[in-house]
């Protein structure tokens, strides 16, 4: 049955070939005056995109106040070091040159700068909700991660190891500009583990148990089978623009709630999982969650069999006869091989760690914490599912 769904996707796109050079108009045009500009280690330095964006913030007359640095898995002192300078500054937008780390540093700089008396760390902690957020716009350098239009922001704690998320379309970006010529600098690893990320986003909302539509799936399927043949064409040849924009569009698709609409909120128990690992490991999350998912599709594929038969029929080509025990198998085995053909981990001993049964236990504790009510829809997990889940994907 379909299920009731609000969608609300306003971040403004402007994709393509030269984009960037109308970055200082575009935020003239959203009011911006004063603009904190973030950006990671050396990417944008070196491509020559972050001289571009200050020359046309300089164009259109905007003060600038700049933090660069961000690094993967963002860390909250980050932010705090943003905020001080932000208020100093009175900067009145966010700007992220990069991807889901400079973008969700920016969203949280966002949230503290308006809240300047409260802890900002007090929103990922689940303590209270944010009340407002200053506007933020992205030049997108990765897709990835789906943060220039999704209203989630993920940040890492470096005291505790905690990796935390706070969702709110308080902070959902008022723009994203995106020439994907920008993103054939990126390294196999990343723009694989990219690509897995953004069929991730898609999975987790495919595999639930609370809605079904059809339209909903069937955008998801092809966005999924458009993401696979793109990620094979760049595996091979990273400068290839049209599968640059193909991935690139996919990525902002995929995490802007579109695919959810009647299906309800989806699972996102791989995401929850993966988080502990990015937190306690510091791996990539796109790795990290193809390393996690063939152990969390084998232990709960028989609690949502309808839809992972339909993946491997529509997504993944299965054609043979059989139970649907075996043909969600044979699904899996088969996402399985595609990773493995881009040069992604199917488990964590690929992934290059080795948890010991301690570290388990306490991913799983925190997991639980982190997860709260929001326990997986394809089915719920307890800790000791979870604490099986990492085991299974050793
Ligand atoms: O720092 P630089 O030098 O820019 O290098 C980055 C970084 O090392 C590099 N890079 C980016 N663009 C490049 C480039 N290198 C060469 N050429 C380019 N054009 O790539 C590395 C990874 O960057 P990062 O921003 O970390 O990647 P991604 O977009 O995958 O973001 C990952 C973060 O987003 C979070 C993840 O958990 C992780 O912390 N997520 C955020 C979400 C959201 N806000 O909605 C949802 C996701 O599920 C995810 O959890
Ligand atoms: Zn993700």
């Amino acid at each position: 049955m379909v299920n009731s769904f609000e969608f609300h996707s306003p971040t403004k796109i402007y994709f393509g070939n030269g984009a960037e050079n109308r970055t200082g108009a575009i935020l003239r045009d959203f009011g911006a005056t004063s603009v904190l500009l973030v950006y990671g280690g050396n990417s944008a330095r070196k491509s020559g995109l972050l001289d571009l964006i200050r020359y046309s913030l300089k164009e259109q007359n905007l003060s600038v106040t700049e933090l660069g640095g961000v690094v993967p898995n963002p860390r909250v002192n980050k932010v705090y070091e943003g905020i001080s300078a932000g208020l100093r500054t009175h900067v009145d937008f966010v700007l992220a040159i990069g991807g889901g780390s400079c973008i969700d540093t920016a969203k949280a700089i966002a949230y503290g700068i308006a809240e300047a008396d409260r802890d900002v760390w007090e929103l990922f902690a689940h303590k209270r909700k944010a009340t407002a957020c200053l506007p933020v716009g992205s030049v997108l350098t990765i897709a990835a991660a789906g943060s220039e239009s999704s209203n989630g922001c993920v940040i890492t704690n470096e005291a505790t190891g905690e990796k935390r998320a706070y969702d709110d379309d308080l902070a959902r970006p008022k723009f994203a500009v995106m020439n994907p010529a920008y993103t054939m600098s990126l390294p196999d690893f990343q723009t694989e583990s990219g690509c897995v990320d953004i069929m991730m986003h898609t999975m987790e909302r495919y595999f639930t148990n609370s809605g079904n539509m059809e339209i909903t799936d069937a955008i998801a399927e092809g966005l999924l089978r458009t993401v696979m043949k793109n990620a094979v064409i760049l595996h091979q040849n990273p400068v290839n623009y049209d599968a640059r924009a193909e991935v690139m569009w996919a990525g902002s698709l995929a995490h802007n709630d579109l695919t959810c609409c009647g299906n309800g909120g989806g699972d996102f128990m791989s995401h929850q999982l993966e988080h502990e690992l990015g937190g306690m490991f510091d791996v990539t999350h796109g790795a990290g969650l193809a390393a996690i998912w063939p152990s969390w599709a084998r232990y709960v594929y028989r609690d949502c069999m309808t839809r992972f038969v339909k993946f491997a029929r529509n997504v993944m080509d299965i054609t043979i006869e059989g139970s649907d025990e075996e043909i969600a198998e044979a699904g899996i085995c088969a996402m399985e091989n595609f990773y493995h053909s881009i040069g992604m981990p199917v488990n964590i001993r690929e992934l290059g760690i080795a948890p010991t049964e301690g570290q388990i236990e306490e991913m799983a504790d925190r997991c639980r914490t982190a997860c709260g009510e929001h326990r997986g829809s394809a089915r719920r997990l307890s800790v000791e599912d979870m604490i099986q889940i990492y085991k299974n994907a050793r």
